[in-house]
């Protein structure tokens, strides 16, 4: 066993398959300690959270000390100093969420699982927290299981939505990807490793799209100082040049498509190896 593996706690294997990933990751960053945030994730999806022996990886890897790491890895809350459930529930309790019944959700939520906050039931399935908003209150209240959507959430939808998570029942959000994976897995693309499923799914339903339909409705534009405006205004503007140019770049105002109107992609979309245009993907 080489020494770097031994002063790390993984075995030889574990080590040279974690050290290829690192290198792959800090190959993004001009500087390597830059890439110590993916790297958390990285040990996270090997452990299952911010182990020691992670800890130690990450600092021999990137020249930095174990209290430097250490320092990040307490200060987010996506990275977890214990050992974290198969599946982390997040009740949103931010002020919309929980004016719409996100306070009810976690309190039954942790009546029903016998756990409080950042605590995991004792099977390893789920692992409860409170969640700051997650930006998709145009759906709360809101429910994320690791970090996928479940929009419109009830105390008693919750519940049932746990039981299966610890029957081991496949569960589907209500946006996004067609499945939710487990914690490891999640951390591992986290990490910045694409399991090809990033753009699966619906992006947005009627509710946030609803500003979008009325400004095509009423034909509102941007006001001028935006991006969107001052693209109008030129196009509008003496300078033909100038104005054909802009109107090239940019749709009529209101008529551009949202990126959350993206038509749904397969995974082949996502590797490249079937291009189609008729799919809509953003440049
Ligand atoms: S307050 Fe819950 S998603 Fe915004």
């Amino acid at each position: 066993m080489t020494l770097e593996a031994r002063r790390s706690g993984y075995d030889e294997a574990t080590y040279a398959r974690l050290a290829q990933d690192t290198a792959s990751i800090m190959a993004r960053y001009p500087q390597k300690r830059s890439a110590l945030l993916p790297m958390l994730h990285l040990v996270q999806a090997q452990d299952g959270y911010v182990s020691r022996d992670g800890i130690a990886f990450c600092a021999e890897q990137l020249d930095i000390t174990a209290a430097e790491v250490s320092a990040v890895a307490t200060f987010y809350t996506q990275y977890k100093r214990h050992p974290n459930g198969t599946y982390t529930v997040g009740v949103c309790t931010n002020t919309l969420c929980a004016i719409m019944g996100g306070d009810e959700i976690f309190d039954e939520l942790s009546e029903h699982l016998g756990v409080g906050h950042d605590e995991t039931t004792d099977d390893g399935a789920i692992t409860l927290e409170r969640v700051e908003c997650n930006a998709a209150c145009d759906y709360a209240p809101v429910v994320m299981v690791n970090w996928e959507f479940f929009d419109n959430q009830t105390p008693r939808s919750a519940t049932q939505l746990a039981d299966r998570l610890q029957a081991g029942e496949a569960v589907a959000p209500t946006r996004g990807a067609a499945s939710v994976c487990t914690f490891k897995q999640m951390s591992r693309v986290l990490a910045g490793f694409s399991d090809g499923r990033a753009d699966e799914g619906v992006g947005a339903g009627e509710p946030t799209l609803a500003g979008l339909r009325l400004a095509r409705e009423h034909d509102w534009t941007a006001p001028a100082g935006t991006a969107a405006g001052q693209a109008d205004e030129q196009a509008d503007g003496p300078d033909t040049d100038a104005g054909a140019a802009a109107t090239q770049g940019a749709s009529a105002v209101g008529q551009e498509q949202s990126s959350a109107e993206r038509k749904t992609t397969t995974p082949a979309d996502a590797t490249g190896d079937a291009p189609d245009a008729s799919k809509g993907k953003q440049p």
